[in-house]
């Protein structure tokens, strides 16, 4: 067995009164895809939240490559290769393309002594990262704000795996597009997966999860129902483990009668 990239053991968090995770417990491998399914305040996006150092847990660990490390900050999430596209995509609408993949981490050079942007360098390094993901934008220099929601979506992306990223989680990244875009982002996800990048898909969409994911997990009331490989499962099936909160192949309570 090869060391899992991700291993989350026993995570708790409450705010206040709200238990929104109960030790929960995951498993990624490299280049994995995992569709991370449930009814909304299941705890998913709290869950990534904290896998991407941008909660801290009350209990549990975290360990990146057989490594425990306590994530501070989604930077320091970033750095162990971790890196999460939000929603709302967390854009900067006035910046153009490049800059919102390049901000907080853009190239400079000297001029006659004197540190500069070098634009030209990430307007020509951002235009690679979409031909690599074949992802398409009208031009890296116009602001995002012109943009269609798709290509957002293409920036956010392009940003998330733009320095080594070895795992993207994308929070319902196929909620706000239309066809063509939704089909752009699961042939994005296949890419990823063949450059040994895992994903993880926050989604209500099961025919999404059921077109990319290995695998799927299935929370309730911040816990895990239970998780399948998909190709050893079907629609039917997940939707009862998330309406119904049980696994029907897990053994029934010790109170219950057993068949023998
Ligand atoms: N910052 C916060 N402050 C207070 N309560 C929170 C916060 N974030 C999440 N919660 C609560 O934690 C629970 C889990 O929320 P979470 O957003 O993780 O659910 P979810 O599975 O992502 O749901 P959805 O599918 O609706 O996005 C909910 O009861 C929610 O109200
Ligand atoms: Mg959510």
């Amino acid at each position: 067995m090869t060391v899992p990239f991700v291993e989350m053991h026993n995570i708790s968090k409450r705010f206040g009164a709200v238990v929104a995770l109960r030790r929960v417990n995951l498993i990624l491998q490299n280049g994995e895809v995992l569709g991370l399914v449930g009814d909304n305040a299941a705890g998913k996006s709290t869950l990534m939240k904290i896998l991407s150092g941008a909660y801290t847990p009350d209990a549990g660990e975290i360990l990146v490559e057989g490594t425990t490390m306590k994530f501070e900050n989604p930077i320091s999430a970033r750095t162990a290769g971790i890196e999460m596209i939000y929603q709302d995509y967390a854009l900067v609408p006035q910046l153009t393309v490049t800059q919102n993949i390049f901000l907080g981490r853009e190239h400079m050079r000297r001029r006659f002594g004197v540190a500069t942007l070098d634009n030209r360098r990430m307007d020509s390094e951002a235009g690679t990262m979409f031909q690599m993901l074949g992802l398409r934008v009208s031009s890296v220099t116009s602001p995002v704000q012109e943009l269609s929601g798709g290509q957002q979506q293409a920036v956010a992306i392009a940003r998330a795996t733009a320095f080594d990223a070895k795992l993207v989680i994308m929070d319902e990244p196929t909620a706000s597009l239309g066809v063509p875009a939704i089909a752009k982002v699961r042939e994005t996800i296949v890419r990823l997966k063949q450059n040994d990048v895992a994903v993880i898909m926050i989604s209500h969409r099961l025919e999404d999860v059921f077109s990319v994911a290995d695998r799927v997990i299935v929370m309730k009331h911040g816990q895990v129902v239970g998780m399948r490989d998909v190709s050893d499962t079907a629609t039917d099936e997940i939707v009862h483990m998330i309406v119904a909160g049980t696994d029907p192949r897990q053994p029934a309570a010790p109170d219950d009668p057993e068949p023998s």
